[in-house]
């Protein structure tokens, strides 16, 4: 494994062992602090991110390495020069590459051209890191992940397309309930939905919240207009309505159910206030896995 671009690029082993590693790390603070000595990462965003930046450079200096952040006005992908030119430039400086970008062929066209390894932090089809994050929160909650349900509300966009990769690959269930014309990427779908066949699980999509969440061990919504889509917003909110995932919806789910956002969220649009600060929700301890799940990953590409 060179470069994580998707999760669906990965074997259900490579994911066993990420997770395996996750747990070291989390576990003994002291052992890896010099995994990466030695070591550079660059983060090229061209949108904005708390997390996915904060984590990653947070993440490579708890590991003994150094991360140089690049943001839109600096590398200016694309424009000021090639993406080719980047990465064949950025290889002979640095050990790894993070991007946060718009269009995913930016992404693999960087890891076609660096020689060193690429992460996607975020493009607009795909969210690996985050996906790799939750399925280690939830086996964390849960201690199992085969046989689990996570109903996905709202707009099958970066984030729902790279879980149902993670869901089915580990052999969970995943109920998508989103509006018309808000469904996740066919392409993607239909390969996830293969993947999990052959996995043993199964993966529904409908217009329906409450259909989706009954018997789900795991609720999880996302914001209704993602980075760049800003010109879309008043259409969404009207599109999505009936979709905010909120105590009506969680009630019917059962006590012990999961709530996952992956942040930022719009508090009052797709969930509501007290259902991110209910006992139900584990959305920060989603949001600080991003950090040891990410160590490992940048352990297992840089080292
Ligand atoms: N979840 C996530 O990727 O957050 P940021 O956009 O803040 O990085
Ligand atoms: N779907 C959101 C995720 C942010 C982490 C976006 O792309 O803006």
């Amino acid at each position: 494994m060179k470069d994580l671009i998707s999760v669906k690029d990965l074997s259900v082993e490579q994911i066993q062992e990420l997770l395996k590693l996750t747990d070291e790390i989390k576990r003994d603070k002291t052992r890896f602090t010099a995994a990466l000595s030695g070591k550079t990462l660059a983060l090229i965003f061209q949108k904005p991110s708390n997390r996915t930046r904060v984590s990653f450079e947070v993440g490579m200096y708890q590991l003994g390495g150094y991360s140089i952040y690049l943001g839109p006005n600096e590398i200016s992908l694309g424009v000021r020069e090639s993406i080719s030119d980047v990465a064949k430039t950025l290889s002979r400086y640095v050990d790894g590459i993070v991007l946060r970008t718009f269009e995913h062929k930016n992404v693999t066209d960087l890891a076609k051209f660096a020689s060193v390894p690429v992460i996607n932090g975020l493009s607009d089809l795909t969210h690996p890191c985050q996906a790799l994050a939750d399925i280690y929160t939830i086996r964390e909650k849960k201690e199992n992940l085969k046989g689990m349900t996570l109903a996905y509300i709202g707009d099958g966009n970066n984030v729902c397309n790279s879980l149902l990769y993670a869901c089915a690959k580990v052999g969970m269930n995943m109920n998508i309930a989103a509006p018309k014309g808000y469904e996740p990427d066919k392409h993607v779908l239909d390969e996830a939905k293969r993947m999990a066949q052959s996995g043993g699980s199964e993966i529904n999509l409908s217009g329906k919240p409450r259909e989706a969440v009954r018997g789900a061990d795991v609720i999880y919504t996302d914001v209704w207009t993602s980075m760049g889509q800003e010109k879309e917003a008043k259409a969404r909110k009207k599109a999505f309505k009936g979709f905010q995932v909120n105590k009506t919806l969680v009630n019917l789910a059962g006590k012990g159910v999961l709530v996952m956002h992956c942040l930022p969220a719009h508090r009052g649009e797709e969930i509501a206030d007290d259902i991110m600060e209910s006992k139900n929700s584990v959305i920060f301890d989603q949001a600080e896995n991003r950090m040891h799940v990410q160590k490992a990953i940048l352990i297992k590409l840089l080292s």
